[in-house]
């Protein structure tokens, strides 16, 4: 049991992952095209935030599980682990910032697309630290 939970949990990390370095990745090309096949490149940022929030929605369901299964609990766990609780918390306002960004968006206010370029980086070195932590907490190294 335990060990399909911490599968789900890294599935949710590859999730997390994929969405967004693919975000990253799909920004940075957009910003060398021309304005009309920009646009097309940029409308898909929508569906990687939401692989994205998929893949932090699994972390965030199994891992209070593990915490009780493995460990009996939040108050058995290293300090180190709220350390990377912080930067779950920073990740998952960074997600739902995003989140709120496209759908002001979609509502025509485009004047807060300015705001992406600002939290992606906040989301992607939230989720790093968080995994670093996670592996330093729970690694057994
Ligand atoms: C409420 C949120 C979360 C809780 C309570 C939680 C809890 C846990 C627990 C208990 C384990 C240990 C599993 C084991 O001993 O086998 C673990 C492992 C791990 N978690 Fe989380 N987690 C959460 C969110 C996250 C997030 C957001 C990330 C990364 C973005 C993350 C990354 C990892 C990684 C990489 C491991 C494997 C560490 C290792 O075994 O070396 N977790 N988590």
């Amino acid at each position: 049991m335990n060990n399909l939970l911490l599968f789900l949990h890294i599935f949710g990390l590859m999730l997390g992952a994929t969405g967004g370095f693919g975000s990253a990745i799909l920004m940075r090309k957009a910003a060398t095209l021309p304005t009309d096949q920009a646009k097309v490149l940029k409308g898909q940022g929508p569906l990687f935030a939401n692989v994205s929030a998929i893949g932090v929605a699994l972390l965030v369901a199994t891992g209070p599980i593990m915490v009780s299964s493995k460990y009996g609990g939040f108050a058995a766990l290293p300090q180190l682990f709220w350390v990377k609780a912080i930067f779950i918390v920073t990740l998952v306002l960074a997600i739902g910032a995003i989140h709120l960004t496209y759908a002001e968006m979609r509502k025509g206010n485009m004047a807060v697309a300015a705001r992406l370029p600002k939290i992606g980086p906040v989301a992607g070195v939230s989720a790093l630290l968080a995994t670093l932590f996670a592996v330093y907490t729970f690694g057994g190294g």
